[in-house]
């Protein structure tokens, strides 16, 4: 099926654009022994990790839901790592997580305080996936269709019932069993689990203009602790520090930020084992200074003797993705509006909340070309304006539209307002053939209300 043949709206993940991207991250490893992990708030298309666990080190998190989605799709079956950081955690997850992560990473002592003895059990006990509770991964069964439809034709079974391999303790459904000679046995290795322990810190290093809603250095920041609040106590219990404070930036803010760590943290760095530099890296963008980031990481591991972690999100899936929609209706105000069935505020939310405005196939700006339109959609949102853009030829009902750069924070960020349906995802390969991966109905509209 190619491209224009899918049903709308979908998402379609670009295989030949994900694998690119790939490589480059691929090679800042490979010349620097630097861990890259996937951060899956931005990006948590699992079908893709059989690809994605080819290139780079492992996936980060966001809390106990991720880490689970990393463990059970990275993790487990490919020996990848799987690190979590929140600015605080539930009581009730903090055992799972000890269980599925390598790292774990705390905004604040208190939260160190609070829960390094459940880690230290989980490492005393050292064995990966037991501290689970026994309910998890047993919930029901998992549909086939779940997964990538490219899995081989031998599983038949409807549901993915969930177990443990007596050999090293490592969790696995029906569908790893069948990886567990290759990925899991031999990668897990039956080693003995062990957790690293982080702090977030804040380097006080605002290096954004203008986006302060993606400023975890802007001022009443809840995001890492300050020098002036880190002390000998924390230094006991952890292994690492982390900071995040870039979006989308280039490596010459990254600089500027490692200047402030190293002023600020650079006697504490001698003695820890790892610094983890957060996402924001835009390393895949046309115009990124690869070797100026590989001078900095190189110049941090020399320096301090340090493994080092980048977890980008956007770098990874960046201008990997589309979504396309059709037009149902075109309305007259002051210009031509083409209602769509897909929606800014429950497909693409970013492009309402950072504010930006999305690439789109074919087009230009207002006025560039003959025939400039007014894209919004069938919400009740006055507001869900997607933006102006303008084309060669008149556009008419039924007519598709490609919004580009649509795998990164959509597909995590949707949602159903309105009873809107929410796109299906599809994967297309480095041919253009698409293949479907899920489609989502009114029964997945209904179970999230009660
Ligand atoms: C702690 C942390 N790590 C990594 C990321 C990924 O950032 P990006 O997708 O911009 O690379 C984020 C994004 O907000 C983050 O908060």
């Amino acid at each position: 099926m190619k491209i224009n043949e899918l049903p709308t709206p979908c998402y379609v993940i670009d295989e030949g654009r994900l694998e690119e991207n790939l490589k480059i991250l691929k090679n800042v490893e490979d010349r620097t022994g630097a861990h890259i992990l996937l951060a899956q708030k931005c990006f948590s298309g699992f079908c893709e990790y059989p690809l994605i666990a080819e290139y780079i080190s492992g996936t980060t998190a966001s809390g106990l839901y991720e880490a689970r989605l990393g463990y059970e799709e990275m993790a487990s079956r490919f020996g990848r790592e799987n690190h979590v950081y929140s600015p605080a955690y539930r009581e009730e997850d903090m055992e799972e997580l000890a269980g599925i992560c390598d790292h774990i990473v705390f905004n604040s002592k208190a939260q160190l305080l609070k829960y390094k003895t459940v880690i230290d059990a989980a490492n005393v006990a050292g064995n990966r996936g037991t501290a689970l509770h026994s309910d998890a991964y047993s919930a029901g069964s998992t549909d086939i269709s779940d997964y990538s439809s490219n899995e081989p034709s031998d599983v038949v079974s409807s549901a993915v019932n969930i177990r443990v391999n007596p050999d090293n303790n490592c969790i696995l459904s029906d569908m790893h069993y069948r990886y567990s000679d290759k990925d899991c046995s031999s990668l897990d290795n039956g080693r003995k689990h062990n957790v690293s322990i982080g702090v977030r810190v804040n380097p006080e290093c605002s290096t954004q203009e203008g986006h302060a809603i993606y400023d975890p250095c802007s001022p009443g920041s809840r995001m890492g602790i300050k020098l002036q609040d880190f002390d000998e106590e924390i230094m006991s219990m952890i292994d690492g520090i982390h900071f995040h404070t870039l979006c989308e930036q280039n490596s010459d803010d990254l600089e500027i930020t490692l200047h402030a760590v190293e002023e600020k943290f650079g006697p504490y760095l001698h003695r820890l084992k790892w610094l983890n530099m957060g996402g924001g890296h835009h390393i895949t963008r046309k115009d990124y200074d690869v070797e100026r980031l590989i001078r900095l990481i190189k110049h941090m591991k020399e320096t301090y003797d340090l493994e080092i972690y980048l977890e980008p999100g956007e770098a990874v899936a960046l201008n990997a993705g589309y979504n396309v929609t059709k037009v149902l209706d075109i309305v007259k105000n002051d210009i031509p509006i083409l209602i769509l069935d897909t929606s800014a505020a429950c497909h693409m939310p970013d492009v309402l909340e950072m504010p930006y405005r999305p690439p789109l196939k074919d087009s230009g700006e207002a006025g560039e070309k003959l025939f400039t339109y007014r894209l919004s959609c069938n919400t009740c949102l006055a507001g869900d304006v997607i933006g102006e853009y303008s084309f060669d030829h008149e556009i008419k009902v039924g007519d598709r539209l490609y919004f580009e750069d649509m795998a990164i924070y959509s597909m995590v960020k949707n949602n159903t307002f309105n009873g809107i349906p929410l796109p299906a995802i599809a994967a297309m390969d480095r041919n253009g053939d698409c293949r479907i991966i899920k489609e989502f109905g009114y029964e997945d509209f209904k179970m999230r209300l009660s």
